[in-house]
């Protein structure tokens, strides 16, 4: 075993992995490429609808959340079934969340909007849910820059602290969704994701009462 660092949730990283660690990081990242796979092979097909920019637009979003909640559920899965090594995945987990945050990103200002800043301020204007988004996509920015490891050891404790934005981040990003969906009458898919981001929350106020407790 190599030597741990203090920074809570990092000292599984730093020390020897199991040898399952992996081949199953291999098997996941693979799978990870799914929904970008599948957006291809439906664009080579022709099977992305009558509007294929609203199609992946809607596809990167609701994967980016998808990641985001996965990224979100390491630490509690790994706290409830003593699986140290899981913390080896939320790294690749959370870099896959904002390269489909950059593709949603990019389809919206490139394909849909041509990166015509007026009709951009205009689609604002009547959409303001778009704002929320891009507050959410901003603060990801940071935290994938500094998800190497070297940043980890650079930032000590103020990575950690940096790194509690993706609590704001989830928030914000299902406030994005529930205010897309708000107006179109279809509240089913934010009342789900709204409800897995609460209890993965709750779960971590939960654990830091305890600990305050203690
Ligand atoms: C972390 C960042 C973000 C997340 C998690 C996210 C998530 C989502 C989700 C889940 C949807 C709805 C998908 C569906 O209909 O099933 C959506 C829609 C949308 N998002 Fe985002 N989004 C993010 C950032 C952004 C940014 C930066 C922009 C643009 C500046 C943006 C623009 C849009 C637009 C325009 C739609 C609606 C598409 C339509 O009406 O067809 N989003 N987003």
């Amino acid at each position: 075993m190599s030597s741990a660092t203090d920074i809570k949730g990092v000292r599984a990283r730093v020390a020897s992995p199991p040898r399952w660690v992996a081949p199953v990081k291999i098997a996941v990242f693979v799978a990870m490429l799914f929904p970008l796979a599948r957006l291809v092979f439906l664009g080579v097909n022709g099977g992305l609808g009558a509007n294929p920019i609203e199609f992946i637009t809607r596809s990167t979003g609701l994967w980016t959340l998808v990641y985001l909640c996965i990224t979100l559920a390491i630490t509690p899965l790994r706290r409830m079934t003593g699986i140290t090594a899981l913390a080896r995945f939320r790294r690749m987990i959370g870099l896959y969340a904002f390269f489909f945050a950059v593709m949603h990103f990019t389809t919206y200002i490139w394909f849909d909007k041509w990166f015509d800043v007026a009709e951009m301020v205009k689609d604002i204007g009547k959409r303001p849910f778009i704002t929320v988004g891009f507050a959410a996509f901003v603060l990801l920015i940071p935290l994938a820059a500094t998800s190497p490891k070297a940043m980890v050891r650079k930032l000590g404790r103020r990575w950690q602290i940096l790194h509690r934005a993706i609590y704001l981040i989830a928030a914000l990003a299902i406030l994005h969704f529930w205010w897309m969906k708000a107006g179109k009458h279809d509240l089913e898919l934010p009342k789900i994701y709204g409800s897995i981001v609460i209890v993965l929350l709750g779960w971590r106020v939960i654990a830091w009462l305890k600990t305050r407790r203690a």
